[in-house]
């Protein structure tokens, strides 16, 4: 069943939305150049390449290749470049690192505890994302408020390093959109999308961490299914304080400042 037709219904003020939302990424390219996109390829995040091209946006595009994607969302990279003719960056662990910690805990080692899935996620992910952002006065993500309890207050501009040479502004122009928003805007535009959201993956990362859900199940029930909620994210995006653990973005980027 086409994820469009299953999940694509317009909030009714959807259309100020979408205005807000053109106008905070037209500012954020103004304001904190150079701009780049992180994209997971996912539905939220191809909305936001498409008004980047649609917009004739300055923005670059990455994605943290980590070598466990599904090759339909590996595929997507390519299906983008061809479509809106700009580049997408794929950044990749450091082979030597991952084949270590692959050979020393094995390839299923995130399923043993959530400690090695922290550390599988820092590996694959968090280190290069500090490389992807490096220089990066803004970057764009896809994150909405209504995906997760953690997310709940996702602004739309979170400034983070405040005051340092790093200093750089995370910048969430769906932070109000609903996913019926998100389809919405997709279907209307025949916007390109990864097909494994078809197959009822409304939520897309790493293949071993990922897998479908069921009608009903919460959309981001099928990521790191065999983890409690509360440790459900890699680091990208939310702090695991109450766990004292180091593992978080945050930790690495600490949001001092937060504007709406
Ligand atoms: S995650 O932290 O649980 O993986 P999620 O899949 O919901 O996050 O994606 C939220 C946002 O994080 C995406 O919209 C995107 O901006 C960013 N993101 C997640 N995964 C990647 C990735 N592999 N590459 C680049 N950005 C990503
Ligand atoms: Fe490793 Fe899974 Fe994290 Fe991907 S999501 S980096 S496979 S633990």
């Amino acid at each position: 069943m086409s994820a469009v037709s299953l999940y694509a219904k317009a909030s009714p003020d959807f259309d100020a939305k979408l205005t807000e939302t053109i106008a905070l990424l037209q500012r954020a390219a103004q304001e904190f150049s150079p701009l780049t996109q992180a994209s997971s390829l996912g539905a939220e995040d191809m909305v936001i390449t498409h008004l980047l091209a649609e917009h004739h946006i300055d923005c670059s595009i990455f994605v943290l290749e980590t070598g466990m994607l599904h090759p339909q969302t590996v595929a997507m990279m390519g299906r983008i470049e061809a479509r809106y003719a700009r580049p997408v960056d794929a950044y990749r662990p450091v082979a030597e690192v991952a084949a270590e910690f692959v050979s020393t805990h094995g390839d299923k080692a995130m399923y043993q505890s959530v400690e090695l899935r922290k550390a599988c996620c820092g590996i694959r992910k968090m280190e290069p994302l500090g490389r992807a952002l490096a220089g990066k006065k803004g970057w764009l993500t896809g994150l909405r408020r209504e995906q997760s309890n953690a997310r709940a207050e996702v602004q739309f501009i979170e400034h983070e390093f405040v005051g340092e040479p790093g200093a750089r502004a995370k910048v969430n122009p769906l932070a109000r959109w609903t996913a019926g928003d998100v389809w919405h805007f997709i279907g209307i535009n025949n916007i390109l999308y990864n097909p494994l959201h078809d197959e009822f993956f409304p939520s897309i990362g790493c293949a071993p961490c990922t897998r479908a859900v069921t009608l009903g199940e919460d959309i981001r029930s099928g990521r790191w299914w065999w983890e409690q909620e509360s440790a459900k994210e890699c680091g990208l995006h939310v702090s695991d304080g109450a766990e004292g653990q180091s593992s978080s973005i945050s930790s690495i980027i600490p949001i001092k400042e937060v504007s709406a």
